[in-house]
């Protein structure tokens, strides 16, 4: 059987971020926590399910390019708590001028929803949600509810 041709999957990019080490599948949701639906105007490229070798495993991850836009800490938050160990790479005309880790924060504001409802947090009061991430899951500070499974539904 041939060899797949080998290439670049997808392009370099010029300026923006590129979100590297994404968990396999996740794409679309770093995506919709961005904010970025088909109605915005980023030019972005996407790839899922990419076979990827890290520390000489082999494995699947996706990969997120967007041009022209550097991410805020409290979007680089919210892909942590997906993918602990996706990179960030902010891209300066075609060279990779910064690499970071994402690190899961200790406080969560504004970024999960509370799945109590009688919380204050979901009574349109002008108060951002605040969760502590604790080891048996995110814990609201307001109403002590804790968050043990699915968190990913719970990203607002
Ligand atoms: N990249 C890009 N456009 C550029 C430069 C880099 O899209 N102009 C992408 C690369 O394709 C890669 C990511 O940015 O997905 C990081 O680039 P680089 O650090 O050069 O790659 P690696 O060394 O493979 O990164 P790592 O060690 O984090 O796996």
């Amino acid at each position: 059987m041939e060899d797949k041709p080998q290439g670049l999957l997808i392009s370099p990019i010029k300026d923006g971020t590129v979100i590297d080490h994404i968990r396999a599948g996740a794409a679309l949701t770093v995506l919709r926590m961005l904010g970025i639906t088909g109605q915005t105007e980023e030019e972005l490229s996407i790839a899922t399910n990419v076979t990827s070798m890290t520390c000489g495993q082999e494995g699947k991850k996706d990969i997120v390019k967007v041009s022209n836009r550097e991410l805020s800490k409290e979007e680089v938050d919210r892909i942590a708590l997906i993918s602990p160990k996706a990179t960030i790479n902010i891209i300066r005309d075609y060279i990779v001028a910064e690499k970071k880790g994402v690190e899961t924060p200790k406080l969560l504001y504004g970024i999960i929803k509370c799945t109590n409802s009688g919380c204050i947090s979901n009574a349109n009061e002008p108060i951002k949600s605040a969760f502590e991430v604790t080891e048996a899951g995110l814990h609201c500070l307001y109403c002590d509810t804790v968050i043990t499974t699915d968190i990913e539904s719970h990203i607002i």
